[in-house]
């Protein structure tokens, strides 16, 4: 049988017209590979602060709640149960004082997904504008090429062209920086959105995780005002309650915005997996794991904190969120290999925007053996 050398290649293989990799950036973790390989060789192995994923165990009330729920033979649906719809909007009037009910919310398959297809469910495309913090979650990018829309950088909102910004992103606790927007800061950018007929949308994953300063949601009152239009905020258990594993995650806001949502999702399949749905009303309901959990992590931050500086960093920001933003006023990367020498393993700050490219972010997601490790090698090499 003979081939046609003249035929196009399959979608997928490389030169294929319009295949969607070529649009996206490198994935940032793959440049770090040789830098971990050099923190394995450490005689006391790899102390790893780079990716920010939980280590500690699933609180027993979720994993019992998920286990009691693995006889689900049928479909879930992508709305979620009611008991799911209303846990949600009771956490978020709770620990939020924000007012919703179980028609403004919906359940997500993690955040990572609603962040990189929101602007792909919402129609956005060629000609249109995402825009996001001159340092953030990559995500936001990546969104915004997975549709064809054009990706732009911010420091205030009053700089962007309110004539092609369709959707705007602020992320209060920031990642990577740890910085908390106030009331008034998020209420311009609330103002600014309304203004222009922008969707908002507030990413709000580290929400629970403030250590010198109270984050605020947009769906407080006190940004937004009396109702929610215009405004999405994006919610995640995988920090507050150890549950990257599962995916466990929701959106909530904007009633007619997270209809169209839902009518688009369903569509494309969107769905939590039952058990998961069940685990995500008992981690709702206990804040008692919340509170132990982020005992933890404030010994891990503040010991972290103290050996880095007494190093010779410089933190800047990182009052909130699993981060410290770090600096020694020197290109990241030679910062990413000095510590790698140490075993130590941090993410460089260009990963966020060229901005950041002379901080790391140190993510104190590791186990206090492993902090009380690397606080040695810093303190023997200070
Ligand atoms: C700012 C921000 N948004 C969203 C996510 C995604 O979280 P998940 O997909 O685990 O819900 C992360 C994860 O690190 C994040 O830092």
């Amino acid at each position: 049988m003979s081939t046609n050398s003249t035929r196009a290649p399959f979608p997928g293989h490389p030169g294929a017209a319009r295949r969607v990799s070529d649009k996206l950036p490198v994935f940032p973790w793959d440049k770090l590979e040789p830098y971990k390989a050099t923190a394995l060789a450490h005689p006391g192995g790899l102390c790893d602060f780079s990716v920010g994923t939980p280590v500690d165990p699933v609180p027993e009330v979720i994993q019992k709640a998920l286990a009691a729920h693995t006889d689900t033979p049928g479909y879930p649906t992508v709305w979620g149960p009611l008991e799911l719809r209303e846990a949600i909007a009771g956490w978020l009037h709770r620990r939020l004082g924000a007012e919703t009910g179980p028609q403004a919310v919906l359940p997500t398959v993690g955040s990572k997904e609603l962040v990189a297809w929101l602007p792909t469910q919402l129609g956005l495309g060629p000609g249109d504008q995402v825009a996001y913090p001159r340092l953030a979650y990559p995500t936001y990018e990546v969104g915004a090429r997975l549709c064809g829309a054009e990706p732009v950088e911010y420091d205030s909102v009053d700089e962007l062209d309110g004539s092609r910004v369709r959707l705007l992103w602020v992320n209060s606790p920031s990642n990577p920086t740890g910085r908390v927007l106030g009331a008034d800061e998020l209420r311009r950018a609330v103002e600014w959105a309304r203004e222009h007929g922008a969707l908002l949308v507030s990413d709000e994953c580290y929400l629970e995780l403030g250590w010198e300063a109270e984050p605020v949601s947009v769906l407080h009152p006190d940004v937004c005002g009396d109702g929610h239009e215009g405004l999405l905020a994006v919610h995640s258990l995988s920090k507050r309650s150890n549950l990257a594993g599962y995916r466990a995650s929701f959106v909530a806001g904007d009633p007619v915005v997270v209809r169209e949502l839902l009518e688009v999702r369903k569509h494309g399949g969107m769905i939590v997996p039952a058990p998961v749905q069940a685990a995500t009303v008992a981690a709702l309901a206990d804040d008692a794991h919340v509170a132990e959990q982020r005992e933890r992590y404030a010994a891990r931050r503040s010991a972290l904190r103290a050996a880095l500086e007494a190093y010779g960093f410089r933190i800047e920001h990182s009052e909130a969120s699993l981060y410290l933003w770090a600096t020694q006023d020197r290109p990241c990367w030679e910062t990413v290999a000095e510590l790698a020498g140490l075993g130590i393993l941090v993410a460089p700050g260009d990963f966020y925007g060229p901005a950041g490219d002379r901080f790391v972010r140190v993510a104190f997601t590791a186990t206090d053996e492993r902090v009380a490790a690397a606080v040695e090698r810093l303190g023997a090499a200070s």
